[in-house]
């Protein structure tokens, strides 16, 4: 199977956690894609969906699905999203799309995470996908000297050779060399950084469940 197949059998699969009636809480990437895609055939069953990126909304849109703002709506029964990494423990690096502030948010808002993934984001260790982190820009080179004395190494992200712009008007430092042991104190000191505004290691807003894709089905871990 594709990594492609793969992504379509977990979207497909993530169907049977939307509650019927409720609106549902939407993440970003392209194993979310899928997931809209296979949205649109619950569309007259479902209100709608609280979106995590302007992305993500074009797609639900151009489908009929309606977008409902986040502060317009009160606790969301589930949110569905991909990783860029998954550990033992429903413990995720996210952020490789460079939505992960609305996607914490989306995430928190939510009863239940559900992570739809392939079996190539499972690790033992988080840190092996570099670490995206949103930061206010004037902070940038103090952030990258204090994730420095931790061992890694941070680079602003670019595109098309200048810092990508997030939709919140913000830039994304990328770190590798990290091995995250502790997701849950990491993402509490990270965030208290002056200048972080997310740290990509969801531990706070871990999975409940994670859709695992692998060349022989759908694994369901839950946490
Ligand atoms: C977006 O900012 C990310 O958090 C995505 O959830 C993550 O990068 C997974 O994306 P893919 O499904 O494209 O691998």
């Amino acid at each position: 199977m594709t990594q492609d197949e793969l992504k379509a059998l977990v979207g497909q699969a993530a169907l049977k956690y939307v509650v019927p009636g409720e609106i549902v809480g939407v993440g970003t990437g392209s194993t979310v894609n899928k997931f809209i895609e296979a949205l649109a055939s619950m569309k007259g069953r479902v209100p709608g969906a609280v979106s995590s990126s302007n992305a993500s909304t074009e797609r639900l849109q151009a489908l009929g699905i309606r977008v409902f703002d986040a502060a317009e709506v009160g606790e969301l029964a589930v949110y569905i999203d991909g990783a860029d990494e998954i550990d033992g423990r429903g413990y995720m690096v996210k952020g490789g799309g460079a939505a992960l502030t609305r996607e914490k948010i989306v995430a928190a808002q939510s009863r239940r995470f559900v992570c739809i993934a392939d079996d190539s984001k499972r690790v033992e260790v988080l840190g092996r996908f570099p670490l995206p982190v949103e930061v206010i820009p004037m902070a940038t080179q103090r952030i990258a000297r204090q994730f420095q004395a931790l061992g890694g190494t941070a680079r602003v992200r670019l595109k098309d050779g200048v810092p990508l712009v997030t939709d919140n008007g913000q830039h994304i430092l990328d770190v590798t060399g990290l091995q995250i042991r502790e997701p849950l104190a990491f993402e509490s000191e990270v965030n208290q950084w002056p200048g972080v505004v997310t740290v990509g290691v969801f531990a706070h807003q871990k999975a409940a469940v994670c859709l695992l894709a692998t060349a022989r089905g759908v694994q369901t871990l839950e946490f």
